[in-house]
């Protein structure tokens, strides 16, 4: 098997067949990615749909001090052009460029791909509640699904063939055991987790029968944390429906104690567990896979996680000890559609992409509650 950089290099061709030579190559492309011959920046420029969101505006920091340029697609419909502004001041780059508009509208998407010399799209735009979710089935159907197609077309039109998909895992449901893996056949329990996968299947299909596109399906497990400036970080509307934006909301004073959703599963401690993973290893693991996909035109199906699971209570001293505040909280019956516990076997992506997490529970405390603590009303105060 051979890969040639089609992209980058232009002459240079890597015989490959193993995976050790997986992690030199991606060696050499971490060097190399952004610079051609003469050591100056190349034009790579790449689409982030939901950019200015929580995941999005983390990778979109990462991806400018990785030396590429970057165009924020975003309607705003859950996030703030304040982000924008942050991420400008964080990373100090020039390189980066927003437009307001929604991967629906076909011809705000042509304009944003075609004018902009767009080469990949990172695909994060999506709304993601899922009991709303069940109540309002369309507009997910609409948003997730249709929104992805509109997007795929125009990416189609304008010989744009690489995309990385925000998936979930989600997709899963409920299987026989905790710890999921690629192979574990998807079966997702709500409408939520079925646009994902509807979106997954559309884009196999594509592969199937456009074999020269690069995709990438990422199963995100519990993403938490910030960036470490304290700038940028989760920003929920009304009140949070994950753990950990509710535990800090609760640090800072916002909300008076948390509600533990049981404590009667088979656990250690009863409570839940789930694979909480580091929104900054989240968005090195997009690096790695655009790094990847632009030497191999293939479809890569990873979770994205730490392989390791913590309890709700696990969760709490954690911030405790992070915050030096006190989590008040109150034991309440189980919410439904909950599982006792899931994990990644993160394993494929290490051997694939040379990912591995790296920040474990203490650091995601500690960033979450340096964000929460500069930023109490999170982005809603800043102009
Ligand atoms: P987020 O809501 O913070 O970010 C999504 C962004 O997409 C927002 O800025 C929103 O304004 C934008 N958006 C939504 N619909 C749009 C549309 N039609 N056109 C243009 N922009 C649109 O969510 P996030 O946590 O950053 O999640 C990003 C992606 O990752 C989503 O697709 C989500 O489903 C997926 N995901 C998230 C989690 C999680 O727990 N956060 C877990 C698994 C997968
Ligand atoms: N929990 C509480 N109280 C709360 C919120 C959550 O006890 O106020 C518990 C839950 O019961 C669960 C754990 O904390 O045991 C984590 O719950 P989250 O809501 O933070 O996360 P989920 O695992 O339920 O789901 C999240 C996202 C999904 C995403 C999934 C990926 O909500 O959209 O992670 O694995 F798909």
């Amino acid at each position: 098997m051979f890969w040639v950089d089609e992209q980058n290099s232009g002459s240079r061709t890597i015989t490959s067949s193993n995976n050790d030579d997986t992690q030199e190559i991606l060696a050499y492309f971490t060097r190399s990615y952004c610079k051609n011959k003469r050591g100056t920046e190349m034009e790579e420029k790449i689409l982030v749909t939901g950019g200015a969101g929580y995941i999005g505006s983390h990778t979109v920091v990462q991806l400018l001090e990785a030396g590429l340029s970057v165009v924020v697609f975003d309607n705003l419909s859950n996030s703030s052009r304040a982000v924008i502004d942050r991420i400008s001041k964080l990373t100090g780059s020039k390189s980066l460029d927003f437009i307001e508009g929604d991967i629906r509208d076909r011809t705000a998407v042509r304009h944003a791909l075609r004018d902009q010399k767009i080469s990949a799209v990172v695909h994060f735009a999506g709304l993601k509640a899922v009991g709303e979710s069940e109540t309002e089935p369309l507009k997910y159907y609409d948003n997730n699904v249709s929104g992805s197609v509109v997007l795929l077309e125009e990416m189609m039109k304008t010989d744009i063939n690489t995309i990385v998909f925000s998936s979930s895992a989600t997709v899963y449901g409920n299987p026989e055991y905790s710890q999921y893996h690629e192979d574990t056949p998807p079966a997702p329990a709500n409408v939520y987790g079925r646009t994902k996968l509807i979106v997954e299947d559309i884009l196999r299909d594509l592969k199937k029968s456009q074999p020269s596109w690069r995709i990438a399906l990422l199963r995100y497990f519990n993403p938490v944390g910030a960036h470490d400036s304290g700038l940028i970080g989760e920003n929920p509307k009304g009140i949070p429906n994950n753990l950990m934006p509710f535990i800090a909301q609760v640090a800072v004073g916002v909300r008076q104690k948390l509600s533990v959703y049981g404590n009667d599963y088979p656990t250690p401690d009863g409570t839940g567990l789930r694979d909480y993973i580091h929104v900054e290893d989240l968005a090195a693991g997009h690096l790695a896979t655009l790094q990847y996909l632009k030497i191999k035109p293939t479809l890569l199906t990873l979770n994205l996680g730490t392989g390791q699971s913590y309890s709700v209570l696990d969760i709490i001293k954690a911030f405790e000890k992070a915050s030096g505040k006190a989590i008040p909280y109150e034991v309440v019956g189980r919410r439904e559609g909950d599982l006792a516990e899931y994990y990644a076997d993160p394993s494929l992506a290490e051997k694939i992409l040379g990912w591995k997490a790296q920040l474990g529970i203490d650091r995601m405390c500690a960033d979450t509650w340096r964000w929460k603590k500069n930023n109490p009303a999170g982005y809603s105060n800043i102009k």
